[in-house]
């Protein structure tokens, strides 16, 4: 019989637990949890993780809200549309929602962003300021000095609703601005008071005595973890955690545990509790088998249970994330650099409405841009639509892009003293219109098609800030690597941890892989590569998150793609000046390479491109772990349906 959580009572003999130890982090359901576990022929050892903080407990907010009524406050700033949900939920223990609603009435209402203006006009909230896209807290405090609407708030209190991480930068500059700041967190959730289940069952999963881990919501992962940390096992923690069936009640919830470094092998097919038990004693047996015989394979389980294959099992099955873990694949997969770009007819029409810039911040249009070139030209993984030099902006400098002239730089970095004033990009703020693009993106595009999240390479982007634009010989680049070494030491190392958090922040997001574009590194000696450069590529590389794959890609560099492919990087990305073949043995056959017919061919007849592109196809012996591209990117001019048969004729030829 169906139950109402959607188990049924019975479990096949074939099928169930069969006495594997189940952990689980369920609070308030603990005790149905272990029911269940047992039902299906498990053994539960189930630790609540979470405490809930009663409402009550939310001081700051009702300190606010008597400030409110007292008329003391005549800004009042929200942030997230959750936190705000949350905190009319606090206050409305106390007060009635009429007394809320009234007192905001009377004062400044700024809301940053849809979610917010929805939850603020879901409760008959009058706004005063919305703040328009990309909505950081750069947008916010210029949307607030430019309204009428909105007091100067200097000698003013300001309160902030806060949800989670408090705005640090927002905070300080409204500071700056002379406004008495009050932040208004609210919580929810806490660790529970007695953590010894928690910590029981963290030595118990370390000690290999359990086989099953499931988790019913994202806050557990967090929980868990933090207590890992207070006992200073997190790393033995996430190995053990590796060899059992991780089991996800839904996408949330695994994306947190991605966020820890975790794989999900399972997530039922309704984000259910009862759906999740049952779902995982029926593939425990064959998963936890799947595991031991090949750790990274995971592909297999999509293979022998069909239909029952999560979006993450889909995303890892498909040809380019195997590709970039050297794994067989059907066929050879195909990406392009630029590929959405001037030469499609669908983005000309977009960006006739919009410039550049624009349409890298409306994380709507840059989805759709994304999404668009990919599912069009049939290949096998999307770019995020973005540009490398967007971290130029809040490095503190000026970007344009001027017709024909291409990017240019505004505070150029020449000397030691520019150097001191380059900011260190926090880019959960300043770059958010990208991972919402990314988060977008993700949500658009097929369930089986990766997404690459990409970065420029320090050199490159360092090359950028010093020169303020392209640059014939990098005269004034080289001049500060030779003549200031510390100065080129110091920005070099600013510049790579900025990218650490991007390419993690696109990455939290849901991009698969990224790419690092060294565009124009192909400029220096090997030497100065190895001096100048590669402790900072590495740095980078190192930085981003484990498991996920990442993309080395340089041009010019074919003399020295040794010491480039020391730099790290699963997969090295080459141009066409180098043959793919020899670059590979030189590399080494344990990296995966990326590459490199010449975009010229693109401008040849189908059959020539086709010719060319199984030459290359022969190189590359069709080895695991070759990805098909160009080597560097399509030009504006190239006619769309070459590209579509270069697409089609790799497909077709690479067939194994
Ligand atoms: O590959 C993709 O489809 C994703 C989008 C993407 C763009 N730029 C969009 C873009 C990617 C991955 C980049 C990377 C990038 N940007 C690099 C490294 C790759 C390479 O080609 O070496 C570099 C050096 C840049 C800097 C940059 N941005 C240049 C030199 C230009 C060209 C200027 C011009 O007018 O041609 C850009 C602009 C740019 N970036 C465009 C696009 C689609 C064209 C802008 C337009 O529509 O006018």
């Amino acid at each position: 019989m169906n139950r109402e959580d959607g188990t049924t009572g019975t479990v096949s003999a074939a099928k169930g637990f069969k006495g594997f130890r189940v952990v689980a982090f369920e609070t308030r359901f603990a005790q149905e949890m272990a029911k269940l576990v047992a039902s299906h022929g498990g053994e539960p050892l189930v630790a609540p993780s979470m405490a809930e903080v009663p409402l009550g407990q939310n001081v700051s907010a009702f300190e606010f809200a008597e400030r409110l009524f007292r008329g003391e406050i005549p800004v009042v700033i929200f942030l997230t549309g959750v936190g705000t949900r949350a905190l009319f939920e606090v206050l409305e223990t106390r007060y009635s929602r009429a007394q809320l609603v009234e007192a905001l009435g009377g004062v400044a209402v700024v809301a940053r962003g849809p979610k917010p203006v929805s939850a603020l006009r879901s409760f008959g909230v009058p706004i005063s300021v919305t703040v328009p896209e990309p909505n950081t807290w750069r947008e916010l405090l210029e949307t607030m000095d430019a309204s009428d609407r909105c007091p100067d708030v200097g000698g003013l209190a300001v309160a902030v609703q806060e949800y989670g991480v408090p705005n640090g930068e927002l905070l300080q500059e409204l500071k700056k601005r002379g406004a008495q700041v009050l932040q208004v967190p609210v919580y929810r959730w806490a660790l529970p008071n007695d953590t010894k289940p928690l910590e029981q069952a963290i030595q118990r999963l370390i000690g290999g005595d359990c086989q099953v881990a499931l988790f019913t919501n994202a806050m557990q992962v967090s929980h868990l973890f933090q207590v890992a940390t207070q006992m200073e096992v997190t790393d033995r923690l996430r190995e053990a955690l590796s060899d059992v069936v991780v089991g996800s009640v839904g996408p949330l919830c695994s994306q947190a545990l991605r966020d820890a470094g975790l794989v999900v092998d399972l997530e039922p097919q309704h984000p259910k509790m009862g759906q999740l038990v049952a779902e995982a004693a029926e593939r425990a047996q064959q998963l936890l088998a799947g595991k031991k015989a090949a750790p990274l394979d995971t592909t297999r389980l999509g293979a022998e249970a069909p239909g029952a294959a999560t979006g993450w099992d889909k995303l890892e099955a498909s040809a380019f994330m195997r590709a970039c873990r050297r794994l067989p694949t059907a066929f050879t997969p195909i990406w392009l650099m630029r590929q959405a770009g001037r030469y499609m007819p669908e983005y000309r029409e977009i960006r006739a409405k919009n410039s550049f810039l624009e349409l890298c911040k409306n994380s709507d249009l840059a989805a759709e841009v994304t999404v668009t070139a990919a599912h069009r030209l049939g290949v096998d993984a999307a770019i995020i639509f973005a540009d490398i030099l967007l971290i130029v902006e809040p490095m503190g400098l000026g970007l344009r892009f001027e017709k024909g002239d291409g990017p240019s730089i505004d505070g150029m970095i020449r000397t030691h003293a520019d150097v001191k004033r380059l900011r260190e990009v926090e880019p959960e703020e300043s770059l958010s219109y990208v991972f919402d693009a990314v988060r977008k993106t993700r949500a658009g595009l097929r369930p089986d098609m990766p997404l690459i999240g990409f970065a420029g390479a320090p050199f490159t982007l360092a090359s950028y800030i010093v020169e303020g634009g392209a640059s014939k010989n990098y005269r004034h680049t080289k001049a500060l690597m030779y003549g200031e070494p510390a100065a080129w030491h110091t920005m070099m190392a600013s510049i790579a941890r900025s990218l650490v958090k991007y390419l993690n922040g696109q990455i939290a997001a849901g991009a698969q892989a990224v790419q690092l574009f060294d565009s124009w590194v192909g400029c220096l000696s090997p030497e100065d590569y190895r001096e100048f450069v590669l402790p900072y590529t590495r740095q980078v590389i190192q930085g981003v998150k484990p498991g996920v794959p990442v993309i080395n890609f340089s041009t010019g560099t074919s003399s020295y793609l040794e010491t480039v492919s020391e730099a790290g990087g699963d997969v090295i990305g080459v141009d066409w000046r180098v043959d793919l073949g020899e670059a590979w043995s030189r590399i080494g056959v344990h990296k995966g390479i990326q590459g490199n017919l010449d975009p010229l061919i693109l401008f040849a007849d189908p059959a020539t491109i086709r010719a060319r592109a199984l030459r290359l196809l022969e190189k590359a012996a069709r080895r695991p772990g070759h990805i098909f591209n160009l080597g560097h990117g399509i030009l504006p001019e190239t006619p769309v349906d070459n590209v579509l048969a270069l697409v089609d004729a790799v497909h077709e030829m690479s067939q194994r």
